[in-house]
């Protein structure tokens, strides 16, 4: 595949008004999320469920890409198809996540650095073959006394300009995830310094790899205040601390930023993202690759139960939207509201 076609790929998942859906939980996180609500973690209970997320009627209309975990793309769709050809035929690209997980950063309590470079190259082709079209790689980077250090971060840099250097020679586009954990007491300025921190060592990473800027997407988290940290922020302060980390530390050849949840509330994550694309002018495209903000509702409402399908639908439709709305700056209390009637089954 051509540069051409990795640049055609990146139009289509920025197309406006429109993200991605990341559906790509490894089986300890999506087992975590099933035994939350008593679901079996079977793999027949996660291919259901993955089938209800792809075949949510129109769903194309607010999402452009969905990140699957491998399982996955082997799984088919009830019919018989695969469930990456159920995904093209709603107009959505399949992706695949090619990391392996973390493991412990031997030396460095409380940190953590991604795994899965061993035969990589190979995988690559392998999920081409299998209708992939772009890869996600996640590295996560926690905040506490004395973290990051710089050998975490550096570790993880390198791991993703090598997964993103691969990536592009597979004709695939590389998400590129280092993502800063909301987990502390830590204030938004804090948060502001790390992730421009990690921002930069990633990006001098991707430079040093010869990793072409206008062919991956950057996914980063909004810059928020840790969990625990007694003074919360209002939507408006994050929007501007996430603007001024992004403006200072992402180069404006890069396409596309598309923002993680990290454990937001889903409509709280909504209301952000409005907030930070009303925020004035950006030299990217600014869009969603929401997990959780997306999926908490349809996976509560669905709850292992074939009779609540349609209605696990219709919420995903919904959040859907409303994320797509706020990429056009068009969300609003009431949109939030309407759109939920609208699409309500009784
Ligand atoms: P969340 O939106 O739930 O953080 O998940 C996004 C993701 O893909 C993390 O790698």
């Amino acid at each position: 595949m051509t540069a051409a076609a990795m640049e055609s790929t990146i139009v289509a998942l920025l197309d406006p008004g429109k993200g991605i859906l990341a559906a790509d939980e490894s089986l300890p996180t999506i087992g975590k999320r099933f035994g939350a609500l008593g679901i079996p973690p079977t793999a027949e209970n996660r291919r259901a469920y993955r089938e209800l997320l792809f075949t949510t009627p129109a769903l194309g209309e607010f999402i452009s890409g969905a990140i699957l975990f491998d399982e996955t793309i082997h799984q088919r769709a009830t019919g018989g198809e695969p469930l990456s050809e159920t995904l093209a035929r709603q107009g959505i690209i399949p992706g695949i996540k090619v990391d392996g997980g973390t493991m412990a950063l031997p030396g460095f309590a409380g940190e953590r650095v991604t795994q899965g470079l061993d035969g990589l190259r190979e995988r690559l082709t392998a999920y081409r073959r299998l209708g992939a079209r772009f890869t996600k790689w996640r590295a996560v980077i926690a905040i506490g006394e004395g973290l990051p250090t710089a050998a975490c971060l550096e570790a993880n840099a390198r791991s993703l300009a090598l997964f993103a250097a691969l990536s592009q020679e597979a004709g695939l586009v590389p998400i590129v995830e280092p993502e800063v954990l909301m987990d502390g007491d830590h204030t938004l300025e804090r948060c502001e310094e790390v992730t421009s921190l990690a921002l930069r060592t990633v990006f001098a990473a991707l430079f040093q790899h010869r990793v072409a800027l206008e062919v991956i997407l950057l996914k980063t988290g909004m810059v928020l205040p840790g969990r625990d940290c007694p003074r919360q922020a209002d939507r408006g302060e994050v929007a501007w601390a996430t603007l001024q980390c992004l403006r200072r530390a992402v180069p404006p050849a890069v396409p596309g930023i598309v923002f993680l949840s990290g454990g937001q509330p889903d409509v709280v994550a909504t209301e952000r993202l409005d907030a930070i694309c009303r925020s004035g002018v950006v030299p990217w495209k600014l869009s969603f690759s929401f997990g959780r903000a997306l999926q908490d509702a349809p996976l509560k409402t669905w709850n292992g139960s074939p009779a609540k399908v349609a209605a696990a639908q219709a919420a995903l439709h919904h959040r859907a939207r409303c994320n797509g709305l706020a990429l056009l700056g068009e969300y609003s209390d009431l949109a939030e509201i309407e759109s939920k009637v609208a699409k309500a089954t009784p």
